[in-house]
């Protein structure tokens, strides 16, 4: 009975993960270690007060991140239900306070209010979330983008990662001109 209950679980929880790949045409595959590792070198020079991991997966950034950054609000928005429970859980054993998991489309919220943006994607995400960076990103904000870059943008700095893949680490910094008044 309880074998059977685990496997029918296991079936509905990697349904679950099928089901929400398909939709968000992206599964929730983590970071590499060496990217990981690499990106957080690079966070080290940034002093920002909000962090957000577009698409969190399984908390491979968020967690180091939010430990690394006590000080910032650390946000992880993940819309497929298995990765989203898994951080949530990691979350009680895990003392990171100032991170916020939270069950959203990322594509329907605000994001105004950070200073740097992190993403792990796909090439039709990196264009649908162009015109929302142009609109909503302000001044200053930094974007972290890994393995596929923001399509017609020229990153500001970009690294290449000694991994597997060579993926490249891509930097935006968002720069507004002043309207100016005559
Ligand atoms: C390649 S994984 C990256 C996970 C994590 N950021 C990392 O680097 O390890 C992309 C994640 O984005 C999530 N995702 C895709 N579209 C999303 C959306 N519209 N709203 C929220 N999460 C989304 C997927 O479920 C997946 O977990």
């Amino acid at each position: 009975m309880i074998l059977y209950t685990i496997l029918l679980l296991s079936l509905l929880a990697t349904l679950s993960i099928l089901t929400t790949t398909m939709r968000n045409r992206i599964s929730p595959t983590p970071t590499s270690y060496k990217v990981k590792k690499n990106l957080l070198k690079l966070l080290e020079e940034e002093s920002p007060h909000k962090i957000v991991d577009l698409g969190a997966g399984w908390g491979t950034l968020v967690f180091p991140i939010a430990k690394q950054h006590p000080e910032a609000t650390v946000v992880g928005y993940e819309n497929s239900l298995i990765p989203f429970l898994f951080m949530k859980i990691r979350q009680m054993v895990s003392k990171t306070p100032n991170l916020m998991i939270e069950r959203r489309n990322f594509y329907k919220e605000n994001l105004s209010s950070y200073d740097i943006v992190i993403c792990y994607l796909f090439p039709l995400g990196m264009k649908k979330l162009k015109d929302k960076f142009t609109h909503e990103l302000k001044n200053g904000t930094s974007i972290y983008t890994h393995t596929f870059s923001i399509p017609g943008w020229t990153p500001t700095q970009k690294w290449k990662v000694k991994d597997l893949y060579r993926s490249t680490i891509f930097q935006y910094k968002i720069s507004k001109q002043e309207k100016v008044n005559d």
